[in-house]
């Protein structure tokens, strides 16, 4: 009798602080290709977000909620180790410019140093997206500028919540 083919189990990892369109282009890509993808958040104690952990998962899980092959955790340590703890054989990441290459070549690389049987996939989102980061959102958002088909309707609600936050008059 012949096996049933192996699940294919993605990891998507990053601060996704917030998320963007630009991550749920390739969230949606990566759930076409493989049979789970988990977006893997990662709990960066010297950081200080914007959107703390369980914010962060909150906002991905409400987006992606009618996608059961999405998944959304938190993760801590080595990555490569946390994708083995998980099943998972591939590492997704956007590409979006070349600027971006660098960095992800290099992490690529020491990721396939670190764990060879885990292989890094690299995808583009959609080119309406590639310009934007969670970086600049959280910049000019903050600063009154236009995000809207930047960012899921969700996320930018949780945005504006922080900002009135932010310019209440201080003691
Ligand atoms: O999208 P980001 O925020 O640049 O994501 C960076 C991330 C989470 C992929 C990277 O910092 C990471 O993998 N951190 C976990 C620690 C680790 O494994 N470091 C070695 C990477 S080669």
């Amino acid at each position: 009798m012949s096996q049933p083919p192996p699940t294919r189990i993605a990891i998507y990892p990053g601060s996704f602080d917030p998320l963007t369109n630009g991550h749920v282009d390739i969230i949606e890509r990566g759930a076409r290709i493989f049979d789970k993808i988990i977006v893997a958040i990662l709990v960066n104690v010297e950081k200080t977000p914007l959107f703390s952990e369980a914010e962060r998962v909150a906002l991905i899980q409400e987006v992606f909620k009618g996608q059961p092959n999405v998944q959304v955790e938190t993760f801590d340590g080595l990555l490569v180790e946390y994708a083995q703890r998980k099943g998972a054989s591939v590492l997704v990441r956007g590409l979006r410019a070349i600027s971006d290459f660098e960095y992800e070549f290099q992490m690529a690389l020491m990721n396939r140093h670190l764990a060879p049987g885990i292989e890094t996939v690299f995808m583009m989102p959609a080119e309406q997206y590639t310009y934007i980061s969670s970086r600049l959102i959280k910049e000019v958002f903050m600063l009154n500028g236009k995000i809207d088909g930047l960012v899921p309707p969700v996320v930018e609600e949780q945005l504006r919540a922080k900002r009135a936050g932010r310019s209440k008059p201080q003691d």
